[in-house]
């Protein structure tokens, strides 16, 4: 078991801005402040969790643990009306797999010093073996546990300057993103902030200070707040207020106070209306974090250890097996286009309940991926076991770190898309699709499939695609939601594409249905005249997706015969297009991209149509009826 994690560890790479930091100083009972606010933050990761507490006379008082807020709580009781200053973390696994140790806080050498951390220290290995050489050791993986003792160094090398000053020595050394708290248990009374990367909020409360990610933690105390700026530190005592200062420079800052004006349930949103909308725009982000550390352009590599390890094994197998469900299946479908085209292994694509129960004929000659944004679907898991035990090697992509399809993989690569709390799948789905051209891309590359020069272009345009996806969002926005209001009363939808394009058509009519309750039906275009062209009519709207690349001119014809029976041509297709265009009720553009990779950038738009015609509906979006974010359940 052990050994697996390890496998998917390996591809843990740094998230900027996941893991939710809390901290207190005041007269309530700061356990519970301190526990409540991390309930609030656990959307930012929950794979273990950490408190610790001080006064004075009393050394530090801590715990954390593996696993949720409430694991966290149930072990940790004891603190409870003690202690009237202290902070809290909930983690989402960058830097060594969730586990107890690697939890914070992380505690210096010598036990004086406690820090929490929201980021990654770029340059950790390098301050890591300096201090090693001076004596320093470590319990954990973290790139926080160095920061501390980097802290404790500074105290330790330079006697007589304070604790605030030793941050802040600490902090010049550090290269990459961070939010950090800190506490010193020979300064009971005090509280060490700073921030680059990473944000986080000091609440301005009577007599009270709150320190978190975001507000939520503490918008039921105050309404004033402080948002430290990049590059600042804070030092926070009951005695002498905040001391907001430049990290650089050490020059006074005069902070500038916010008055909070969003509910609660907003600012869980980050002020979006529905979770969905929020995660549909953290796309530029969450593929970012998928491709960060892997995809290395200027080096001409991709680096995904579980792949790497198992290449020889990939290259040889007989065929690939992809099994999922829903969403993760139309990525899975994507990824077979990907993988046949680039390194030439034949694919399967399998729902993982038909798999499951069709007696399959599987060897150990087979390799199955197993696709899963929650890594509990109880279809996709059970086919699993079942390819596990006729022998497969099993490869998991999965967004959730440590769930139950992420254990019982052989290897895998997480998405790290971070926490998707809408119902309706967005941003995991993208960053499915960006692993799997990364897998794909890497397999061609080393089979000698791809040459070097299609691989340095492919992966160059997958380095761009964010900027691209970003381009979308801001570009289509507005268009799809004033078209979508004249969708609200339709019965029906249908959706076509071709080639990459398809299984994108799938998804469109996927997210459509789950979240309007309208019916929709995706299709290969070329399919429509076997059968659905019967449908159409002046009442049909048809989502049309099509690019310039692929298979363009097969869906000029495709859109005229659609034109001829008069349904609503809704068309996808890249920037300056003329013909389909020509022919269109309504047009979303979006910019060029290879083929293979249009489907992320044509995915967009479509979540944001189905989103907002359920909104105008007047649909629970981010919890449709009948639905449920984990299908624990066959
Ligand atoms: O967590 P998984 O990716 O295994 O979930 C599979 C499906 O249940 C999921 O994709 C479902 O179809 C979503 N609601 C789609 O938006």
């Amino acid at each position: 078991m052990l050994i697996i994690l390890n496998i998917f560890a390996t591809n843990l790479i740094p998230i900027k801005n996941m893991c939710g930091i809390v901290g207190y100083t005041g007269f309530q009972d700061a356990y519970e402040v301190i526990i409540n606010g991390l309930r609030r933050l656990e959307y930012r990761g929950y794979d273990s969790a950490g408190i610790v507490l001080d006064k004075e006379h009393s050394s530090f008082q801590f715990a954390k643990t593996k696993g949720k807020v409430d694991d966290l709580a149930a072990i940790s009781e004891n603190f409870k009306g003690k202690f009237n200053i202290g902070m809290g973390h909930t983690r989402w696994a960058t830097h060594g797999v969730p586990s107890n140790t690697n939890a914070h806080p992380h505690l210096s050498n010598n036990k004086k010093i406690a820090l929490i951390h929201n980021g990654i220290i770029e340059n950790y290995d390098t301050i890591k073996t300096m201090l090693a050489e001076k004596g320093y050791t470590f319990q954990s993986e973290t790139d926080t546990e160095v920061l501390v003792n980097l802290i404790e160094y500074f105290m330790n090398k330079n006697p007589e300057i304070d604790f605030p000053t030793a941050v802040r020595y600490a902090l010049n050394e550090v290269h990459g993103a961070y939010a950090i708290t800190v506490m010193h248990d020979d300064f009971p009374g005090i509280l060490v902030v700073g921030r680059l990367g990473s944000p986080l909020a000091i609440g301005l409360g009577e007599n009270e200070y709150f320190i978190a990610s975001d507000a939520s933690p503490f918008v039921e105390f105050t309404k004033e707040a402080v948002y430290l700026e990049e590059g600042h530190m804070a030092t926070i005592s009951l005695e002498k207020g905040v001391d907001i200062r430049t990290i650089t420079e050490n020059e006074k800052i005069i902070p500038e106070i916010q008055e909070l004006k969003l509910s609660l349930e907003q600012i869980e949103k980050g002020g979006y209306e529905h979770f969905m909308l929020k995660e549909i725009f953290e796309q530029p982000k969450s593929i970012q974090d998928t491709l960060r550390g892997r995809l290395l352009v200027n080096e001409g590599i991709i680096k995904m250890a579980g792949i790497w390890d198992n290449l020889e094994k990939i290259n040889q197998a007989k065929r690939i097996i992809i099994i999922a469900c829903g969403t993760s299946w139309h990525a899975g479908l994507i990824g077979e286009y990907l993988i046949e085209e680039f390194a030439r292994i034949p694919v399967e694509v399998e729902y993982a309940s038909e798999f499951r129960y069709r007696n399959p004929i599987i060897t150990d000659k087979d390799i199955v991926i197993a696709i899963s944004q929650s890594g509990e679907t109880a279809d996709t898991m059970a086919a699993l076991k079942l390819a596990k035990e006729k022998g497969a090697f099993i490869y998991g992509i999965c967004n959730v770190v440590d769930s139950s399809i992420a254990r019982i993989t052989d290897a895998g690569s997480y998405t790290h898309a971070g926490p998707e709390i809408g119902v309706a799948s967005t941003k995991a789905f993208t960053a499915q699709l960006a692993i799997l051209s990364l897998i794909a891309l890497k397999l061609g590359k080393h089979n000698g499939n791809l040459s070097n020069q299609e691989f340095m272009k492919l992966i160059t345009e997958l380095d761009h695609l964010l900027q691209k996806v970003e381009q979308v969002l801001q570009s289509t926005h507005e268009i799809v939601k004033e078209m979508a209001k004249d969708f609200v009363d339709v019965q029906n939808f249908l959706y076509l594409g071709r080639g990459y394009n398809f299984p994108t058509a799938l998804e469109g009519a996927l997210k459509l249905k789950e979240i309007s309750y309208i019916h929709a039906e995706g299709y290969p275009a070329a399919e429509m005249k076997h059968g659905p062209i019967a449908l159409i009519d002046e009442n049909m709207p048809i989502v049309i997706i099509a690019p310039k690349q692929g298979h363009y001119d097969k869906i000029v014809s495709n859109v005229q015969e659609i034109k001829a029976r008069k349904g609503k041509i809704i068309a996808l297709v890249n920037k300056g297009d003329v013909q389909v265009s020509s022919m269109a009720d309504y047009v979303i553009e979006f910019p060029e991209t290879s083929e293979c990779f249009s489907p992320i950038l044509a995915s967009v738009p479509l979540q944001l149509l189905a989103y907002y015609v359920a909104v105008y509906r007047g649909a629970n979006v981010d919890q449709p009826r009948n639905l449920a974010k984990s299908v624990t359940v066959e």
